[in-house]
């Protein structure tokens, strides 16, 4: 059987460092919220364009920068709250929630195939939320292009202190125009730029080509109710999702927070960009691939979750529903595949 929406009326303690204890993921609930099952967009709905993060002209950022500085602002217990925002993050890596009917089984979206579409789901919430409150139904968010020698140092976007796109927990040697390591261990390599960039294009053609020849080997694990959490993640989750995020997140705090950690990484406005272009990831890895490439498997289809839209409603989404951006109406502008031939 497939995983099941969360019950919002037991929540956990979130399983977090000691050092971030007192911290409550749970989401905003009162008993008898109703809860109504996702309808996508209408087809007529204008398509959302997400442009590459290193591309942003100024109106666009200035917008961008308007939408987060009001979701900030919103009070803490209105679930579109930035607060709540990246609270939803934790309370699905960190245990908040059991399986429903596995008190023992937590849920968890990393590790499995549950990966792709939850996160998907993630930021087509927030993107909306973000939209509606400058009153733009043309808002996207912007992604962080690490696939191509352009994007591949800290979005400078993201970089200005006196933005609400800034967060302080960052390390501080990564700053841009430093060269990300698409597969970062914790250690900087000290290679020259251009060495480093070819490195992270054969990274990105292994990760989306040889290694994710079949839909598991990319998408991940199956996961199913009654499972134990993490039965495996799939070529990209693993890297470079992992490595941007540890890249990412500052060497000075306890635990690397914000990026470098799962209960804080969406704490910093930069998370929805990195997970845009895994998103986008997912998108061209499908359109690489002649046929439907999804699982068919029903335990995936009907897995389902529960986020707040644009209108404060509780919804309850499917995997089955978020299989096409187009059908969610958004896209990813087109910046081109620079490691498509970077065939070691
Ligand atoms: Cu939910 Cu990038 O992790």
């Amino acid at each position: 059987a497939p995983i099941q929406a969360p019950d919002l009326a037991s929540c956990n303690t979130p399983e977090i460092p000691d050092t971030a204890t007192g911290l409550s993921c749970c989401l905003p609930y009162r008993p008898g919220t109703a809860i109504v099952d996702f309808v996508p967009p209408p087809a007529s709905a204008p398509l959302r364009v997400r442009p590459a993060a290193h591309l942003v002209d100024k109106k666009c950022l200035a917008k961008y920068e308007r939408a987060v500085a009001l979701m900030k602002k919103l009070p803490d217990k209105d679930p579109r709250s930035f607060a709540q925002q990246w609270r939803v993050h934790c309370a699905f890596c960190d245990a908040a929630y059991d399986q429903v009917g596995f008190p023992d089984l937590d849920i968890q979206v990393h590790n499995s195939w549950l990966f792709f579409p939850w996160h998907r789901f993630y930021l087509y919430f927030h993107e909306r939320i973000l939209g509606k409150l400058i009153g733009d139904d043309t808002f996207a968010l912007p992604f962080w292009n690490w696939d191509a020698p352009d994007g591949m140092a800290f979005p400078a976007i993201y970089n200005n202190r006196s933005s609400p796109l800034y967060d302080e927990k960052r390390n501080p040697a990564h700053l841009p125009p430093f060269t990300l390591d698409l597969d970062y261990n914790g250690t900087d390599s000290p290679i020259p730029r251009d060495q480093q960039i070819k490195q992270n294009l054969t990274i990105m053609y292994r990760q989306m080509i040889s290694s994710a020849k079949r839909t598991e080997l990319f998408l991940g694990q199956p996961y199913r109710q009654g499972d134990q959490p993490d039965p495996g993640a799939g070529s990209v989750e693993n890297v470079p999702h992992n490595p941007v995020h540890l890249w990412t997140g500052d060497t000075r705090q306890p635990n690397g927070e914000d990026m470098g950690i799962f209960y804080s990484a969406a704490r910093d406005p930069v998370f929805y960009a990195h997970h845009g272009n895994v998103d986008r990831m997912w998108h061209i890895w499908r359109g690489l691939r002649p046929g439907n490439t999804d699982f068919t498997d029903p335990d995936w289809l009907d897995a389902a979750f529960l986020f707040y839209d644009e209108d404060a409603r509780l919804v309850r989404v499917r995997v089955r529903d978020c299989l096409d951006p187009a059908t969610l109406r958004y896209a990813y502008q087109d910046v081109g595949l620079p490691w498509l031939n970077a065939k070691p």
